[in-house]
């Protein structure tokens, strides 16, 4: 097989990918102009329409496929996609927490990667300011959920929200205005003191005082328990230090991706695929988040990529992802079956909610795509793309 930057592959990840190939372009048609969220339990998504935090990873879907093939079909899906993207921004619908990196980065922000689209570069500025909107300059902290002076959430950070700076990132160097950035740099800086613990584990929220500003404490939101290690925490984790690194290149978010990526390797089942928590007593029917291992396949690649080339650590992480990659694609992927709509099976979205614990979730399959593509040629997906 051929090599890549990634030594010689161990597996066929074309093939793999032109499967999900199959499934998208059947989901197009499916899924017409309302975007897929979590499984309903029976192979299908549920669809929903700019009311959740989830719609970007569909375009993002779309425009990784269109990258991969050049088939326009993914194109043209895409662009009209990015478009409702737009209106949602122009009407501020349900835009009124931090997610909006999630959201943007992968629509607006993407198109603008692929076609140089100025209303999509604009509309990803505009996303920029909206997602400026939750800085509390009086805390120094991206506030994630509620209204500003909210007694629950006004005071309150997620780990998640580290895959919302390279946006702001990114608009520093569009505009050269420093303030994007700094923002980013603080909430990065606060996230690494308070979220991420000595061990390299970490909290999934922590809060703040609302007078004082000062720590108060730890807590969870989708985890087990408030000291737990929430999975999908540790995921976004490692791929947020790993992007505020290359836009930073401040070594203490390098370490911090490394010190989380070892934990999460430490700490993975025999079939090198999560529990839903790293906390919890694992039996044989807790669910495994496939999400979360996809999100650290492609963090790890990160920190590889940042890593120098004669860096031991590269082979311990480009390894790493391997073994989970061969893994997935061996037990949780649906092979482009024509009758289910997800990638990737066992992902969980909030097991003690009782909300999709057990199913596809739309960001999995989107990071699975991602790590694929980046295994096969390199290409590092649309979070942040220097263009200095
Ligand atoms: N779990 C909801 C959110 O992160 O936005
Ligand atoms: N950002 C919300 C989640 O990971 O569920």
């Amino acid at each position: 097989m051929k090599q890549n930057g990634y030594g010689e592959d161990i597996m066929d990840w074309n093939a793999v990918i032109e499967r999900t190939l199959h499934t998208t372009k059947a989901n197009i048609a499916r899924f017409e102009h309302r975007f897929p969220h979590v499984g309903n339990g029976d192979g299908k998504y549920q669809l929903v329409n700019h009311t959740d935090w989830t719609e970007g990873f569909w375009p993002g879907i779309l425009w990784l496929s269109y990258e991969y093939g050049k088939d326009p079909c993914f194109r043209e899906a895409a662009i009209r996609s990015v478009r409702s993207f737009q209106e949602r921004l122009a009407q501020n619908q349900k835009l009124e927490h931090h997610d909006i990196g999630f959201l943007y980065s992968l629509s607006a922000l993407a198109e603008w990667f692929v076609e140089r689209d100025e209303t999509a570069k604009n509309t990803a500025l505009q996303a920029a300011d909206a997602l400026m909107r939750r800085w509390r300059p009086s805390l120094q902290l991206i506030q994630a959920w509620g209204p500003e002076h909210d007694p629950q959430n006004g005071g309150r950070i997620i780990i998640d929200c580290l895959m919302n700076l390279p946006l702001l990132c990114w608009a520093t160097e569009q505009t050269g205005n420093a303030v994007y950035a700094d923002v980013a740099r603080i909430h990065a800086d606060k996230s690494l003191k308070f979220l991420v613990r000595g061990d390299g584990s970490s909290y999934h929220t922590f809060y703040f005082d609302l007078e004082s500003g000062d720590s108060v404490r730890g807590g969870t939101h989708q985890g087990y328990r408030d000291g737990s290690t929430w999975s999908r925490g540790q995921a976004w984790g490692i791929y947020g230090f790993a992007l505020a690194y290359r836009y930073f290149q401040e070594p203490q978010y390098l370490d911090a991706a490394i010190r989380m990526a070892r934990y999460y390797i430490d700490h993975l089942p025999d079939d090198h695929v999560v529990y839903w928590d790293f906390d919890v007593p694992a039996s044989a029917l807790t669910p495994r988040d496939s999400s979360a291992s996809a999100i650290a396949a492609c963090g790890m690649l990160e920190i590889a990529d940042q890593l120098p080339g004669d860096d031991p650590r590269r082979e311990l992480f480009i390894n790493a992802v391997r073994r989970s990659m061969v893994s997935m694609v061996n037990g949780y992927f649906t092979d482009g079956n024509p009758d289910e709509e997800g990638f990737l099976r066992h992902g969980s979205y909030f097991v003690r909610g009782g909300i999709a614990p057990d199913d596809f979730v739309i960001w999995g399959d989107y990071f699975f795509l991602e790590a694929l593509i980046r295994l096969n040629n390199g290409r590092p997906g649309y979070w942040y793309v220097s263009e200095r």
